[in-house]
């Protein structure tokens, strides 16, 4: 089975597999990079991975047009299910077969404060496993941490890092941590958004290529990778 993935700017992911079409930290309005509006994106699925509003994004206006199914941590899913979107709550190192994969929480080191200043749990990564048993990893907003050899142990077809530096792992950190996910293929997002996370994105590819065993893809926003 193959599998769409679409990077729409900044860390707005889209993933199209088996016939669902599900999103991931879906910020649109507002965001940059993104050439497209909230009004306009399809979903079955809303993934977000922590509470910060360029993440959260249109969560809330999606899922109520949509009716997609929300699915975050226990803390988010209360806020939100308090505000009418449906949700099915996990927690890091939980996993759970949906529909269109098993998707794992995993570890990320990061704040996930939501927008009204509420608690938003521990913020997290994504593991899925596809029905086909390949492996994409979303880090999430995150630092580098040496557990990431861990989840690169289950073997990773695509793993897709943050590298802009100043809230999250940059182009340095973000090579370390691809030594250690050892994906097939790596897709760097959040940056270039702001000018507090401008990087020179084809140098780090290159830096990928010839320091590590992953395949670099360097995608425009609004731009896609298949396999
Ligand atoms: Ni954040
Ligand atoms: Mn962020």
């Amino acid at each position: 089975m193959s599998y769409t993935f679409t990077w729409h700017g900044h860390a707005t992911l889209q993933l199209d597999s088996g016939g669902k079409h599900i999103l991931i930290d879906p910020y649109f309005n507002g965001n940059p990079m993104v050439k497209v509006k909230a009004g306009e994106v399809s979903a079955d699925y809303i993934v977000v991975t922590h509470g910060h509003g360029d993440h959260l994004g249109d969560t809330i206006k999606i899922a109520k047009r949509t009716g997609a199914l929300v699915i975050a941590n226990a803390e988010i899913c209360t806020w939100l299910r308090a505000r009418g979107v449906q949700t099915h709550a996990q927690h890091l190192g939980g996993g759970f077969h949906h529909p269109f994969g098993y998707l794992k929480l995993t570890l990320a080191l990061h704040g996930s404060s939501l927008p009204d200043g509420s608690y938003g749990g521990n913020p997290a990564g994504v593991l899925l496993t596809l029905p086909d048993g390949r492996k994409l990893y979303f880090a999430g907003d995150t630092g580098l941490f040496g557990d990431m050899a861990l989840i690169g142990a289950e073997g990773l077809e695509l793993a897709v890092l943050p590298i802009g530096d100043n809230f999250t792992m940059g182009p340095d950190d973000a090579l370390r941590a691809v030594k250690l996910l050892q994906p097939k293929h790596v897709i760097p997002i959040h940056y270039n958004t702001w000018d507090l996370i401008r990087q020179d994105v084809d140098t780090w590819a290159r830096r990928v290529q010839n320091e590590t065993s992953a395949l670099p893809v360097v995608l425009q926003p609004g731009g896609s990778f298949s396999d």
